[in-house]
């Protein structure tokens, strides 16, 4: 029997899962995040935690945590947690994979159909009374998605499935940038590994699909947008930081790109500012790439089943630091 903490509401289900693993949950079944402070007091006598991509779980949190085993992050992307700080003390930490891989994949594909055909503009301007007749060339006029190049920046598992959904379902030439040649997607669907200056080069529409580290934090400036076609669109489900916001208003704003459509912001939840009054080729979404109601679910059970194996000594599924266990199992 382990205390675990659980940060945010996750679903009664998934909570129940952990007391009938024999836990002691302490659930702050709440939707705003705890202060650093807060946190830290929190996780002072647990065994377990699982945590948002909103929690912050850095060198002050594990320290404050002496008895803590391992971390579950609610997320795929890890770059809330120091994962090097929490192996160096032997607390293992885990993520959710695979099982909001085609629905972050749809919502990409949603936002690059949104800012292709101005999707929200379109709404705004029908329901300000604003459509009188029907014209050849119309103020919203549009761009083709069917056999343009999309270019994916990270060619994981999301990646992977945005490049399906591009060759497949839009007959679109795939280029795409990642640490290593991916050979299902050149096998599969033709694409081809190039740099991301010969992405940006070509792209009519580029996807970003990478996670954030150091080497991705402002990847995208307006130096590298400046690199895009004036015709193309940047569409960033990945993580805020990524891109500088600030340098892509600017880049709107001088025409540098045609549009861009964003999930994740620099500093989630605020966008930088001017960029909420733009409202020209430019679709903004709160963070929503895994969320319907199925895949949130699958997120907060796969969290708490990599929790329950840790804490039993079995390997997590989905451990980021599997040597973590194996030296606390020898
Ligand atoms: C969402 O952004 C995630 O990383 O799961």
């Amino acid at each position: 029997m382990a205390k675990v903490f659980v940060t945010q509401h996750i679903g009664d289900a998934a909570v129940q899962r952990l007391r009938d693993a024999g836990h002691v949950v302490i659930y702050r079944d709440e939707t705003v995040p705890m202060t650093p402070d807060e946190l830290q007091t929190a996780v002072r006598s647990v065994d377990g935690l699982v945590c948002l991509l909103t929690d912050r779980v850095d060198t002050a949190v594990l320290d404050a945590a002496p008895q803590l085993k391992m971390v579950a992050n609610v997320a795929v992307g890890y770059d809330n947690i120091d994962l090097g700080a929490a192996t160096r003390r032997g607390i293992l930490v885990s993520n959710t994979p695979d099982v909001l891989t085609e629905t972050t994949a749809d919502h990409a594909f949603a936002l690059l159909l949104a800012i292709a055909r101005r999707i929200p503009e379109a709404d705004t301007f029908m329901r300000a009374g604003k459509y009188e007749r029907f014209e050849l060339f119309p103020p919203l006029l549009g761009l083709d998605v069917y056999g343009k190049t999309l270019g994916i920046v990270g060619m994981g598992r999301i990646g992977a499935a945005v490049a399906w959904r591009g060759a497949l379902g839009f007959g679109m030439k795939i280029l795409y940038t990642a640490n290593s040649a991916k050979t299902a997607v050149e096998q599969e669907l033709g694409a081809q590994k190039v740099s991301l200056p010969e992405l940006l080069r070509q792209s009519d529409f580029v996807s970003i699909n990478t996670p954030l580290t150091p080497e991705t934090r402002h990847l995208f400036t307006l130096e590298t947008l400046r690199q895009m076609k004036p015709t193309a669109c940047l569409v960033n489900t990945a993580r805020g930081p990524i891109v500088k916001e600030d340098d892509l208003l600017t880049a709107l704003r001088e025409g540098v790109i045609w549009g861009a459509a964003l999930d994740v912001f620099e500093a989630e939840p605020k966008m930088t500012a001017g960029l909420a009054e733009y409202r020209e080729r430019l679709v903004v979404a709160p963070h929503l790439g895994s969320a319907t109601g199925e895949t949130r679910r699958k997120m907060a059970e796969t969290a708490v089943a990599n929790l329950i194996a840790g804490l039993a000594g079995q390997k997590p599924p989905n451990a980021l630091n599997p040597q973590v266990w194996r030296e606390t199992s020898r």
